[in-house]
């Protein structure tokens, strides 16, 4: 890695959390940069980020990308477009973590970086819940198929940018000193101490079909929870060939991107206040923060179904990590070692 070329790397959004994580990673990684640009919104004119034990200006003007050897698309959705267009103009390789442009079968959705990215000029990088959710269910499956996944996913208030945690902690203070509830958030309403039903699943289904096809059913629904990071799925999974526990957890195991957590006290270490109400069970949410891949837990034969054939499952992650680490490697994939 050490005689590659350094790279000129662009990112959009880099004062979002997404980007801001993207950086991070980047700054402990390998890769050898010869100049990272961050743009944002002209709020962030006269603001920095760190990279590589300096400060750099953050770039509210576009800069010219002609030259640059890749652009990570860390925006919302909807100034993504814009963005896209002038890489392709530009001819400059593009991986685009807004989803704007994962329903257009034109442009590869990248599950798989080890499987090669192609030269493709935009590649679009998966939503955390559809890489999480193809992980495991390409797992569980084993050799053979998953005939219907059936589950919840539970988000933070982080899934909604960083404005959706600067709310949910507004909302928070507010709530303990009994002082006027700010104006609603993101989520249009208010999050703390509540659970909401979420409508924020269309991105993740569409790019579950693109990478299943029209085989399993997967049925999706969605919560928000009254947290700052992470996000968890309750699911129930049906295979068309029956297996065991165990064959199932060594399916799980063996998976790059899959932690099996055993039962018991979650890895925060938590002992449980009365011996015999057991311990804590983890993965949780915390758990998951600031860690590489999915935890897995809570595997049990689901009783009510033929035997073998259904299995009820819980994982957790942190989105950010997870989108961040997936679009680095398909960045590799793309461009080579750097
Ligand atoms: N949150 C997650 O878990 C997650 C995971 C994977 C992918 N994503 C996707 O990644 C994207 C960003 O999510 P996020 O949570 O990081 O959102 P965020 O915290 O709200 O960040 C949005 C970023 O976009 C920038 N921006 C806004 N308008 C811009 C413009 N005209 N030109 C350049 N930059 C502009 C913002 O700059 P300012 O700071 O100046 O406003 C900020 O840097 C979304 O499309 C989201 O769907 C999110």
């Amino acid at each position: 890695m050490s005689e590659s070329t350094p790279r000129r790397i662009v990112i959009f959004g880099v004062t979002g959390q997404i980007g801001q994580e993207l950086v991070d990673r980047l700054d402990e990684s390998e890769w050898s940069v010869a100049e990272l640009i961050g743009v944002a919104s002209p709020d962030s004119a006269g603001t920095t980020f760190s990279f590589g034990g300096q400060d750099l200006d953050v770039v509210s003007e576009w800069p010219r990308l002609e030259g640059a050897d890749l652009v990570f698309l860390c925006t919302r959705a909807v100034e993504a477009l814009e963005v896209v267009r002038e890489c392709l103009k530009a001819e400059v390789a593009c991986i685009d973590l807004t989803g704007a442009v994962s329903g257009q079968d034109a442009v590869p959705l990248v599950f798989s970086a080890a499987a090669g990215a192609g030269q493709a000029p935009l590649l679009s990088c998966p939503s955390p819940t559809a890489l999480a959710w193809d992980a495991v269910l390409r797992a569980v499956a084993g050799e053979g198929a998953v005939v219907r996944a059936t589950g919840t996913v539970l988000s933070s208030a982080a899934a909604h940018g960083r404005a959706g945690v600067v709310a949910l902690s507004e909302e928070s203070i507010a709530l303990f000193n009994q002082s006027q509830a700010p104006d609603p958030g993101p989520a249009g309403q208010g999050v703390a101490f509540d659970v909401l039903p979420s409508a924020g699943l269309a991105r993740a289904r569409g790019e579950l079909a693109r990478s299943f096809g029209p085989g399993p059913v997967i049925a999706i629904g969605a919560a928000e929870v009254p947290t700052f990071v992470g996000e968890a799925a309750s699911v129930l999974v049906e295979l068309d060939a029956p297996a065991d526990l165990e064959t199932l957890v060594t399916r799980l195991a063996d998976h790059p991107l899959l932690e099996v957590v055993a039962d018991g006290p979650g890895s925060r270490g938590l002992v449980a206040v009365e011996g015999e109400l057991g311990g804590p069970v983890g993965p949780t949410m915390r758990d998951a923060a600031g860690e590489s891949g999915v935890r897995v837990g809570r595997i049990e034969a689901e009783p009510s179904l033929a035997a073998g054939t259904a299995f009820r499952l819980w994982f957790t992650m942190d989105p950010l990590r997870i989108a961040a680490d997936h679009a680095l490697a398909i960045a590799e994939a793309r461009l080579g070692p750097a």
